[in-house]
């Protein structure tokens, strides 16, 4: 049967730690250079984008080129699909010359109604509810990082509810990590996400805690996390939003006062949510993450199309 990755709600603890281990192994026998390259595979992947992108674009480009897979690459303005062309016709002609589609979209509606009518697997490489690939890379960079397992780790979001902070809180529920999320009133993680957060905590005995002052919440953190104020679609409300915002930047301070690393999936509004310069601050990780984006994404092709 098919196999998809467009969210994080019916993936189980083994299944994500095989994903995982596929990553990590493929980016430690890469580094040693023993690693085989697989021949070309004469495999397609097709990447269909409705927003810009620079990380996810080049790291899934490295990953198919890893994997002996071809990369064809549709960018915003080519193919209209819901628009010019309808989601189903689009799944259907891409299921006939193609083996794998990688969807950043506008709407998590349109990779699911996508993923319905397709004959391959489909990849979310960003929607507005969810970034799953984001939250593989995060991970990996957490286990180099830490040095402990996710479910000793402690790690602080602070910022918006959004795609980001979604799929990672996932990833830490079904890991049994500790997630705490810090935002302002209004900007939550949506109900629907967290319910199914709280059920994978049952199991997995991970933490979701919502702790409304910034700096309550990094006590005794590993790991801090932030995000845009305003994600990719929601440009109109970038003004309020900052004004909400405000006394939940992350900065020096903040980091001075705790043994935590930092981290942000980037793009990152200087000024913003963070001080000016603090991806360059020594407890950042933040390209070291953006590089495992590739190491992720390995990980999950191989997990959905077999391939060993
Ligand atoms: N939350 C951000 C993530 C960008 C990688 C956005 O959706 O724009």
């Amino acid at each position: 049967m098919k196999k998809d990755f467009i969210n994080l709600d019916n993936i189980s603890k083994e299944d994500l730690k095989k994903i995982l281990y596929f990553g990590k192994s493929s980016k430690e026998n890469y580094l040693k250079d023993t690693d085989k390259k697989l021949s070309f595979s004469n495999k397609t992947g097709v990447l269909l984008f409705e927003k810009p992108s620079l990380r996810t674009k080049l790291s899934f480009f490295r990953a198919l080129n890893y994997l002996g897979i071809n990369p064809i690459y549709f960018d915003p303005k080519e193919v209209g699909m819901g628009g010019r062309e309808k989601i189903s016709d689009v799944a259907k002609v891409l299921s006939k010359m193609s083996d794998l589609v990688i969807l950043r979209t506008f709407s998590q509606d349109t990779i699911d109604e996508f993923s319905v009518n397709s004959e391959v697997p489909v990849i979310n490489a960003l929607s507005d509810q969810e970034h799953p690939c984001q939250a593989l890379g995060d991970i990996i960079s957490i286990l180099e990082s830490c040095a402990l397992e996710i479910e000793e780790i402690k790690l602080t979001f602070i910022g918006d509810g959004n795609n980001v902070a979604t799929s990672l809180a996932k990833a830490f529920s079904i890991l049994g990590g500790t997630f705490i999320h810090s935002c302002p009133e209004g900007f939550e993680i949506p109900n629907n996400h967290l319910d199914r957060i709280n059920d994978f905590n049952k199991s997995s005995k991970g933490k979701f805690i919502l702790e409304r002052d910034p700096i309550k919440a990094s006590e005794n953190a590993d790991v801090i996390y932030t995000d845009v104020w305003a994600s990719m679609g929601q440009e109109s409300e970038e003004l309020k939003r900052k004004e909400k915002f405000k006394g939940y930047q992350v900065n020096e301070n903040l980091l001075e006062t705790s043994k935590a690393i930092f981290m942000h999936d980037l793009p990152a509004h200087h000024g913003e949510e963070i001080s000016e310069g603090l991806v360059d601050h020594n407890k950042s990780i933040v390209f070291d993450q953006a590089e495992n984006r590739i190491w992720g994404q390995v990980g999950v092709i191989k997990y959905l199309m077999n391939l060993k």
